[in-house]
């Protein structure tokens, strides 16, 4: 990519750039609130595209900018002429004329690549059907809080549907050298295509994929799951909640994983569902650790992505 720090992937990214935003977000988390809170988006403003729902990711990030000392417009992708089939490229071409950056949360992820291209002011990818980046690095910062460390083989298990979130944790654990167990039925693993860019973008990441949920979550430091349907794929949540039916992380299900491993869950959960009332609120869940670091690594992403514009 020629312009790595205008279009934020976990890719462009690397295992370098993960440490940077990373660190820099430890260091904001330490500064917040204090006179020595950098601003380095004063004068800035940030265009937040929300075509789907968001608590965590649009409040997070609204709050960031402020901080960062930036301006937020949060915008519906109901309210924008987008809504009303104005094309991305034009909408992409005369936002940035106005802001400094566009933070997008779409459905196909081609539709945010088309936004990339045509803008000429950093992209955030806020999620789309394919990939989640801002939550898996929020993911890793907590991993590392609670090991002391990333990488060094350490395996995280993901029990459920190969979605967004789950595509950005095979490529976050693949740069970071973290291991990845599924425990997905068929019909819901990666998909070929995506096999193939991961061969590609993290030729390292050791994946071994299961349709037992128990082999997955052995020998785990966290196990990880979200929703069975997806933000779009709501015609389909009558088949995929029979489909998940025996994937429900519960408390016999922590119990084959060690006793010292995290529960996680990007929110929003579906109680009684995915996981349990037991579970994503007993001793072993960081789900709102996970949540509220979102707001740090995001500063740290885009104090990253604007001090390469300066
Ligand atoms: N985890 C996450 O992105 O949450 P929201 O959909 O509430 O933004
Ligand atoms: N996989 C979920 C994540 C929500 C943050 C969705 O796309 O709806």
């Amino acid at each position: 990519m020629s312009r790595p720090r205008h279009f934020l992937t976990l890719e462009a990214l690397g295992a370098e750039g993960i440490e940077r935003v990373l660190a820099r977000a430890v260091e904001l988390s330490r500064l917040r609130g204090s006179a020595d809170h950098p601003k380095p988006l004063a004068g800035k403003s940030v265009a937040l595209v929300m075509e789907k729902a968001s608590t965590r990711t649009r409040v997070s990030f609204e709050v960031g900018i402020v901080e960062l000392g930036g301006h937020p417009l949060a915008l519906a992708g109901r309210d924008l002429q987008i809504g009303r089939g104005e094309p991305i490229e034009d909408t992409a071409r005369v936002l940035s004329r106005y802001v400094h950056a566009i933070v997008h949360r779409t459905f196909a992820h081609a539709t945010l690549e088309r936004l990339a291209a045509f803008a000429a002011v950093p992209v955030v990818n806020a999620l789309s059907d394919s990939h989640h980046p801002c939550q898996l690095l929020a993911d890793l910062a907590i991993v590392r809080r609670e090991h002391g460390s990333l990488g060094g083989g350490l395996r995280v298990a993901w029990i459920g549907d190969g979605n967004n979130v789950a595509r950005s944790l095979a490529i976050g654990c693949g740069k970071v050298g973290m291991r990845m167990a599924m425990g997905t039925p068929e019909g819901y693993r990666f998909e070929d295509e995506f096999l193939d860019d991961l061969r590609r973008i993290v030729p390292e990441l050791d994946l071994a994929v299961a349709a037992d949920p128990a082999q997955a979550v052995r020998g785990a430091v966290a196990v990880y799951t979200d929703v069975w349907t997806s933000m779009g794929q709501e015609a389909e949540s009558e088949q995929r909640r029979r489909d998940f039916a025996e994937y429900q992380v519960n408390a016999k299900l922590m119990s084959r994983a060690p006793k010292d491993a995290i529960f996680m869950h990007c929110l929003p959960a579906h109680r009684g569902e995915e996981v349990t009332d037991e579970v994503i609120d007993g001793p072993q869940s960081v789900v709102v650790r996970q949540a509220g670091n979102r707001m740090h690594v995001q500063k740290g992403i885009l104090a990253w992505m604007l001090a390469a514009q300066a």
